[in-house]
């Protein structure tokens, strides 16, 4: 019997306050601008979340509506990753945690560590559960609280993240039901090499980045990883519904739809209005595109990301 991973559901989640990029300078006392902050990366505003609010609260949020959205019931849920960086304690996880949250009793939880990647390795986790029969109803979220990373002193950084949660509920179908949708194939990559170039340091753990060499490896990375998830599944970029990044930055993510060949309409783009949310930003900009009617049933989905580590991956996946 082969089985394939379906995408039943997806949700997301953004905490309720809002900062503008000149709210933000103002807030923090930072020498920078709108203008610049807009021209170099596009972003216009980042949610925050209150005090106290955990990756596990934003998490459980994402979690309900793509349980809600599949029309499955969370007694019916094998088990949940969460992909974070910022999980609400070293453990419990923050798996572990949003599960209690559901009120979910039965199944695993556990935590991926990918940085931005998380979400792309959850997913293959996740898929490879499902496929080997191990699983039949996995919850895959990203969820992060970036904020509590933040040099607010660091212009470089500070300006760069936001906070979000996103979902999506995978479930098991036999060949037969699936015929070509579901999770096609996840392509995973690190390299130890480069970890201080995007890292968390010190007690309290604050972000460092080098933001050109970062840049630099994105943008070499990320085509690779796409040309690989292509050509593993004999596509080409035209069977390619919608890009859908990670949003870390709208100059990378339009370098890779312009290296892809896809017109602007085709790319997801959130970056704007939620800055880079981590592990959070690709099942963020899902559930975004499917709920606006955008990503519909069939829908060839290419989803990449990179981040510290490095890590970075690919998956592709037909709604
Ligand atoms: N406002 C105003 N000036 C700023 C600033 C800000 N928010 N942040 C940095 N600057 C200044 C720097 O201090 C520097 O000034 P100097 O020339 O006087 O030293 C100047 O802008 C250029 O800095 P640099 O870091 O070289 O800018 P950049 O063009 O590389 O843009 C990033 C910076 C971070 C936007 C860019 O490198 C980037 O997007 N990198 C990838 C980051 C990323 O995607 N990370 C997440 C991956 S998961």
């Amino acid at each position: 019997m082969t089985l394939r991973s379906l995408i039943a559901g997806t949700g997301g989640y953004l905490p309720d306050t809002v900062l503008d990029n000149d709210a933000l300078a103002e807030r923090y006392g930072l020498d920078t601008s709108d203008a610049w902050i807009q021209e170099r990366t596009g972003i216009r505003q980042r949610h925050l979340a209150a005090p106290g609010q955990m990756a596990s609260d934003l998490g459980a949020f994402a979690a309900r509506e793509a349980l809600e959205q599949a029309g499955i019931d969370a007694g019916a849920v094998d088990g949940i990753i969460v992909a974070t960086a910022t999980p609400d304690a070293v453990f419990p996880s923050t798996a572990a945690r949003l599960q209690a949250k559901l009120g979910i009793t039965q199944g695993f939880a556990f935590d991926v560590a990918a940085a931005c990647t998380g979400f792309v390795y959850a997913l293959s986790v996740a898929d490879a559960m499902i496929r080997a029969g191990q699983a039949r109803c996995v919850l895959v979220v990203g969820a992060e609280v970036f904020s509590r990373l933040m040099d607010w002193t660091d212009r470089g950084t500070c300006v760069l993240f936001g906070d979000g949660a996103g979902a999506v509920l995978l479930r098991a179908a036999e060949a037969a039901e699936a015929g070509d949708r579901g999770v096609l194939s996840c392509h995973l990559h690190a390299d130890g090499r480069h970890g201080d170039i995007l890292q968390v340091e010190g007690t309290p753990g604050l972000l460092r980045m080098a933001g050109r060499d970062v840049f630099r490896h994105a943008v070499s990375k990320l085509a690779a990883v796409v040309d690989e998830a292509l050509a593993a599944n004999n596509l080409s970029t035209s069977d390619v519904a919608w890009l859908v990044p990670h949003q870390a930055n709208l100059r990378i993510i339009d370098a890779m739809g312009r290296k892809l060949g896809l017109p602007a309409e085709r790319v997801v783009v959130a970056v704007d209005r939620h800055a880079n949310t981590s592990a959070a930003s690709i099942p963020l900009a899902l559930a975004e595109a499917a709920r606006d009617g955008r990503i519909n049933r069939g829908d060839l989905v290419l989803m990449e990301a990179i981040g510290g580590g490095l890590t970075w991956g690919a998956a592709l996946a037909r709604f």
